[in-house]
């Protein structure tokens, strides 16, 4: 298979990847990034792996329709013949049109076990605040398809944390981190194995 990853922060689900594919574990080539943030963490990870990078935002494309705009992401994923693509820490919704076309073929990674804790400004230090704020004892993580609703697709893989007495949203937020770095190249070869089915 063939990745595009899809990220505008720190970047470091997406450095667990690209170790992963050094060690073996995942077999795909990540054959680019795609940002809408050219001076994020990512953009410079991928540089030290040699990955293309792909700046798409609509700050460089004011101009263009809806339409027009969902063929500038379909034309480059053509160009690499990209089969899957793997959100990591990616800030903007998939275009609608991208969405459709690549049916069952997103996935993404959220820090909280949805469906609880997710949806619109669910993103970042805000989970791990609500979690906190809503005094549940487990969270973690969950790895789903993308559809054209945030956080909303199917969920092909859970795993939890207990939250302690003693974590604040910092605390849980880094051990939270630290599962999905585990966990995300792992699913990642499951599908490569067919062992996880993205199909609806
Ligand atoms: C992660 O917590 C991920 O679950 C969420 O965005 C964050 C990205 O972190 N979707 P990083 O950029 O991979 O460090």
């Amino acid at each position: 298979m063939n990745i595009s990853v899809f990220a505008s922060g720190t970047g470091s689900n997406f450095l667990a990847i690209l170790k992963a594919r050094k060690e073996g574990i995942i077999k795909s080539n990540i054959s680019l990034l795609i940002t809408n943030n050219s001076s994020c963490g990512a953009v410079n990870i991928a540089r030290e792996y040699g990955i293309e990078v792909i700046h798409i935002s609509r700050k460089v494309y004011p101009q263009l329709t809806e339409k027009e705009y969902a063929n500038v992401f379909l034309n480059v994923l053509s160009k690499h013949s990209i089969d899957l693509i793997v959100l990591a820490g990616y800030m903007k919704m998939v275009e609608p049109e991208v969405v459709r076309t690549f049916k069952n073929r997103i996935i993404n990674i959220h820090p909280a076990l949805l469906p609880m804790f997710g949806g619109k400004g669910m993103y970042g230090i805000n989970v791990h605040k609500a979690v906190i704020k809503a005094g549940v004892k487990v969270t973690g993580i969950t790895i789903h398809c993308v559809n054209e609703n945030y956080d909303e697709g199917k969920i092909l893989f859970q795993k939890c944390i207990e939250v302690d007495e003693a974590d604040d949203e910092y605390s849980l937020q880094k051990r939270v981190l630290e599962l999905e770095h585990k966990y995300y190249p792992y699913v990642i070869s499951l599908i490569e194995e067919g062992k996880i089915k993205l199909e609806t």
